[in-house]
């Protein structure tokens, strides 16, 4: 069985989440800050759980109620820091939630592109001591330094702070995030003294107490580089989500799908595409959005929780919330398809069109300003510019029923509940109030005259 394929130890999870995030200049505590439409902490926890440890464990602090309302889960245990004496003293807060699983991993609440799969190489890393997840930064001012002895082992680690210049001058830092042995940590975080720069007490102090034990300190390291970078401030949570978006498009362009512009998507959930699809520039993907084979995404469109069945075309600037689009139907541009509407094969929902919890069966068309608000349409039915279906009487909402074939003249209301028989005819500016029949022409204007010698109005003459 290869390394990467053996399974993995028993794990505790340590999230630290007490800072504060001072540059943020924001009243939202930092962890909850979103990145892809979900806040940085969520996303370490959603990786946390991939692992199926067998405990997960928050220390949260500043704005610490906040936190744990915003991200409260029965799988979550809280340790609450207060006052924050450092990383030390952060996870020791944890200590009493560990199970006896035998290696505790320490991840932060501001680094939220972790991925599992570099976790796991840290855990199987960690073996029988502890492991750090080390990077070489071009630029490594501001972390702690990994400092190795001439035969390369890990000796210790040193903060910025407390760094000669020799020590500065290495370019492998921690990352914060370590893998460490359960058993032994309760020890070693009580014996952590805040005498350094920063009068704290330093996680990374650990890394000295296992080497002078005897216990082995290995090294993993991420695959990319923007796993790791933590956010502090609106300028590095705006570049990761760019880094984070760039990987979900390169992983997209990589499967076939054909982007405008892999710089102007934005991903704020889960997308799922078949073959040959294509997604022009500005387009948003909410919640799931599932795009089946050749479906065709025009540019700023915005979709949450929608799924497009094969073939579909969706034209420049549509808003699709939780529906269902079907095969070759078209939308669009400028249509607003809202939760509940379900398009059937080949349908057409054209400008200007908003439909709200709507059956629209197949081949029917609403090509132009229109409101179908809670109605049944059958097949091949047309539905004039200017309809509107009236769903609504100030306190109630009503169905509105069109049967297969009927055509729906323009500027037509229809006053639910009513209902229209298939492949009955309504004429243009038609206000329906009662069931319209089967096959016939029903029409409820009054009928067309022209007064004879009626004059215009003239202004009168101004007196003066
Ligand atoms: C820490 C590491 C440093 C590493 C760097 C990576 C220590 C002593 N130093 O430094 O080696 O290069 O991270 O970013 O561990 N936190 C608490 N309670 C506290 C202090 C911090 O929960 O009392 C949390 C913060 O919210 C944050 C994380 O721990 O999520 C790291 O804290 P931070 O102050 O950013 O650590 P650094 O000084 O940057
Ligand atoms: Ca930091």
């Amino acid at each position: 069985m290869s390394a990467s394929h053996s399974p993995l130890p028993a794990l505790n999870v340590v999230v630290l989440a007490a800072g504060q995030g001072k540059r943020m200049h924001s009243n939202l505590p930092k962890v909850l800050h979103p990145l892809a439409g979900k806040a940085l902490a969520a996303h370490v926890l959603d990786t946390a759980r991939s692992l199926a440890p067998q405990s997960i464990t928050v220390v949260h602090g500043h704005g610490g109620e906040v936190v744990r309302a915003a991200l409260e889960a029965p799988d979550l245990a809280w340790a609450l820091q207060s006052p924050q004496l450092g990383t030390g003293h952060a996870v020791a807060q944890a200590v009493p939630h560990l199970s006896a699983a035998p290696v505790t991993l320490v991840l932060y609440g501001d680094v939220p592109l972790i991925q599992a799969e570099t976790l796991q190489r840290l855990v199987r890393a960690a073996g029988d001591g502890l492991a750090v997840l080390t990077v070489r930064l071009a630029n490594p001012t501001g972390y702690g330094r990994i400092v190795r002895d001439g035969a390369g082992r890990v000796t210790h680690i040193v903060e910025e702070k407390d760094a000669s210049p020799a020590e500065k001058a290495i370019d492998e830092v921690n990352t914060g995030i370590l893998a460490l042995p359960t058993a032994r940590l309760g020890d070693w975080l009580g014996r952590l003294s805040n005498d350094n720069a920063q009068g704290e007490y330093y996680l990374t102090d650990v890394i000295a107490l296992a080497v002078a034990e005897g216990v082995p300190v290995h090294t993993a390291h991420p695959a990319a580089e923007w796993e790791v970078l933590g956010v502090n401030s609106k300028v590095q949570l705006a570049e990761l989500e760019r880094s984070w978006q760039g990987h979900l498009a390169r992983r997209l362009l990589e499967a076939g799908v054909r982007l405008a512009d892999p710089a102007r998507i934005d991903i704020r959930g889960e997308l799922n595409c078949g073959r040959d699809v294509a997604i022009d520039v500005g387009a948003v993907f909410e919640g799931k959005v599932v795009l089946e084979e050749a479906v065709d995404v025009g540019p700023y469109c915005v979709l949450k929780n929608v799924t497009v069945q094969a073939g579909a075309r969706l034209a420049a600037f549509c808003h699709l919330e939780d529906c269902v689009v079907g095969p070759d139907a078209i939308v669009g541009p400028y249509a607003r398809l809202r939760p509940g509407t379900r398009l059937g094969a080949e349908a057409h929902v054209g400008n200007f069109v908003e439909v709200k919890n709507s059956v629209i069966g197949a081949g029917s068309k609403a090509n132009h300003l229109a409101y179908v608000g809670d109605a049944d349409v059958g097949e091949r039915v047309n539905i004039g510019a200017g309809t509107i279906t009236c769903n609504y009487d100030g306190a109630n909402k009503f169905r509105t029923v069109i049967e297969d074939d009927a055509f729906i003249g323009s500027d037509t209301q229809l006053v639910a509940p009513v209902r229209v028989g298939k492949g009955a005819t309504l004429g243009a500016g038609t206000t329906l109030t009662k069931d319209a029949p089967a096959g016939l022409l029903t029409v409820s204007r009054a009928r067309q005259t022209t007064v004879p010698n009626w004059v215009r109005p003239v202004k009168a003459a101004k007196k003066d």
